[in-house]
């Protein structure tokens, strides 16, 4: 039961118990969202959540105290922050602290889908070896990768690209005056001219199905394609298609439309690396995401704002 005299966080689904849940418990009551009811929705003056279950505009008339909507993770599409803003409610993500850890990751898949490493793993374990060598693949070099999304995280992915000596691209809707790189205003045009696509632009309605088959056919029979955004950026049914039928070379996936349900017709696929959304999933950058959601909280709570409010969020107040 819900002790009125205390403020209470509400939660969507857990949020990394040992470190948020276990902080936020000493100054708040913690409120799972099943037990959310008429009794208990007036003490609930902030929602964590980590993606699962939407933060819409029909659970925010629930709360009539609710102040602040704090996201485990620096991609907020699972909240209506749109809706927030209008009722004045702050929504924080978590920012920066990942770039890193989902740039080094998505580096790991781009290697591993083009040069094959889950496939030559699998290979020396059924003992193939043995019997042969494992045959030649294809090649990083001599390609441009074309980014899609040039924010903080496709900057760090360009940083280490630098790194390994294959020239840059990048879309998206403005061209930033910091980054000395080819810009392209139209996705499908970078497509063409480049043959590796690495998505990483925010999910929602702006970005569904972004890259389509258009896209896809743009990119070519030599074309590699790594989404490390959202599912829902890219046409799942059309990727699969492309796949299938070798309009591109392969895939590396870490986001797929209806997590955790991977469509089965992926699993047979030699040309795609499959993996369960882990792109800031480490010890030290999650507890590093758990500590901002708790510290954006609290500092809202005690009077000197949000940490990193999102773009629509009514921050600094008018
Ligand atoms: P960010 O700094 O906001 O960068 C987003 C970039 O996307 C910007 O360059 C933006 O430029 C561009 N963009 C936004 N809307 C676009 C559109 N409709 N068409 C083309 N480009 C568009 O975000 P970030 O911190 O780099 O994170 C990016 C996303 O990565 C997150 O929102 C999240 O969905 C995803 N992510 C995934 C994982 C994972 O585990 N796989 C981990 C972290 C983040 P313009 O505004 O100029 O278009
Ligand atoms: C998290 C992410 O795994 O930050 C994001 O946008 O996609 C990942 O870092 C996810 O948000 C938490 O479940």
């Amino acid at each position: 039961m819900t002790d009125q005299a205390r403020p209470a966080v509400l939660l969507t689904g857990p949020v990394m118990e040992e470190v948020v849940e276990r902080q936020l418990a000493v100054r708040f009551d913690l409120l799972p969202l099943d037990a959310l009811s008429d009794a208990t929705a007036g003490a609930v003056r902030a929602i964590a959540t980590r993606g699962k279950g939407r933060v819409d505009e029909a659970l925010m008339a629930r709360l009539p105290n609710l102040q602040i909507v704090a996201n485990f993770g620096v991609g907020y599409d699972t909240v209506d922050a749109a809706a927030a803003a209008r009722r004045g409610v702050i929504v924080t993500n978590t920012p920066d602290v990942l770039n890193e850890e989902v740039a080094d990751l998505t580096l790991g898949l781009l290697l591993a889908t083009i040069r094959q490493i889950p496939q030559a793993d699998r290979f020396v374990r059924d003992g193939n070896w043995l019997k042969g060598a494992y045959p030649l693949g294809p090649t990083l070099r001599e390609r441009t990768v074309g980014i899609v999304g040039m924010g903080r995280i496709g900057k760090a992915i360009a940083r280490r690209l630098e790194a390994f000596a294959v020239p840059v691209a990048y879309h998206s809707r403005r061209q930033q005056p910091d980054v000395d790189l080819p810009y392209y205003a139209s996705l499908l045009d970078m497509a063409r001219e480049v043959s590796v696509l690495v998505v990483i632009v925010p999910g929602g309605a702006a970005t569904r199905h972004l890259v389509n088959a258009d896209v896809l056919a743009a990119l070519g029979p030599d074309g590699i394609l790594i989404n490390v955004a959202r599912g829902t950026v890219v046409d799942e049914a059309a990727l699969l298609e492309a796949l299938k039928s070798r309009t591109i070379l392969a895939a590396g996936l870490d986001v797929f439309e209806k997590e955790p349900h991977v469509p089965e017709a992926f699993f047979g696929l030699d040309n795609v690396v499959l993996l369960p959304h882990v792109g800031s999933s480490t010890h030290h950058t999650r507890a590093a995401m758990g500590q901002l959601v708790v510290d954006n909280i609290a500092s809202f709570m005690d009077g000197k704002g949000p940490l990193t409010p999102v773009a629509e969020t009514p921050w600094p107040k008018a």
